[in-house]
């Protein structure tokens, strides 16, 4: 599939719209943090997160930082009104958590981040999911992700685009063994056969952020790696 997004995002620019991004610490979120600036598509962002982030470049100065303590969401309902689109980059894993702190993140915080913003008026809602993710997988992480995923979906947001892509290729400063392994051996492979099993990051923040610019065929969308590697690569005409 081949987009022009300089003529997307022109468009979209003129709807003056606002979105959040939670997770934008993270390595898939930091990307999209950063693309999303650089095409100036939103009117506000506002980066929801447990933590300030120091954004030195004079292209973070317009955005809004909202800190939170993600155990007492509730308290921050304020933070998640009135932003037409969310993006959720937000996860941990097993190994840094633990089976309880992974659902807690990964499930719990998501779910509720989703309900807060659809309360607070947020139409569309950017997922990222994983390859793999199912409700009924005997795997904690594939059926924590699928159970969020259908979670979720239950809010009813008028768009919830899900992002399942596979393993992500990215030099990340902390130490993950299975990352590790990944980049090594599916890195070479994936220049032949680049949506078997993994996918670089930047890939992955380009779709969604050229996947929110794009009409939805229908309310829930599912883009499994392909469809993510094909949108993250469209050439900015
Ligand atoms: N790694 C893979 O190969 C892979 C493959 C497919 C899908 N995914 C999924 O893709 C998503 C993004 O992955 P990523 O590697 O880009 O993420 P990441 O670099 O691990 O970043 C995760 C984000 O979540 C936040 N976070 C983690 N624990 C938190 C907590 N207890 N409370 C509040 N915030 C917390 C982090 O904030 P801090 O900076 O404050 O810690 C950070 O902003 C995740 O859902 C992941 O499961 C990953």
């Amino acid at each position: 599939m081949s987009v022009d997004m300089s003529a997307l995002e022109a468009s979209f620019r003129q709807k003056n719209q606002s979105c959040f991004i939670l997770g934008a610490s993270g390595e898939t979120g930091k990307i999209l943090l950063q693309e999303l600036v650089q095409r100036n598509i939103f009117s506000k962002i506002t980066l929801i997160g447990r933590r300030q982030l120091i954004l030195e470049d004079k292209i973070y100065e317009s955005l809004v930082q909202e800190v939170v303590d993600f155990e007492k969401l509730e308290d921050y309902a304020a933070a998640f009104q009135g932003h037409d689109v969310g993006f959720c980059c937000l996860g941990t894993t097993k190994a840094k958590a633990g089976t309880e702190g992974f659902i807690r993140v990964d499930h719990d915080y998501v779910l509720k981040a989703a309900e807060l913003a659809k309360a607070g008026g947020c139409s569309d809602f950017h997922l990222e999911s994983s390859k793999g993710a199912d409700k009924t997988s005997g795997l904690l992480y594939l059926r924590v992700k699928g159970e969020v995923e259908a979670d979720v979906e239950r809010l009813g947001f008028q768009r919830l685009s899900v992002y399942r892509p596979a393993v992500l290729l990215v030099d990340r400063q902390e130490s993950r063994p299975a990352e590790w392994l990944a980049r090594k051996f599916l890195g070479p492979m994936s220049s032949v056969f680049p949506t078997a099993m993994s996918i670089p990051i930047q890939v992955v923040a380009r779709a969604m952020l050229a996947n929110a610019l794009l009409q939805p065929q229908q309310a829930l969308e599912i883009l499994e790696n392909k469809a993510i590697y094909e949108l993250g690569n469209s050439p900015k005409k």
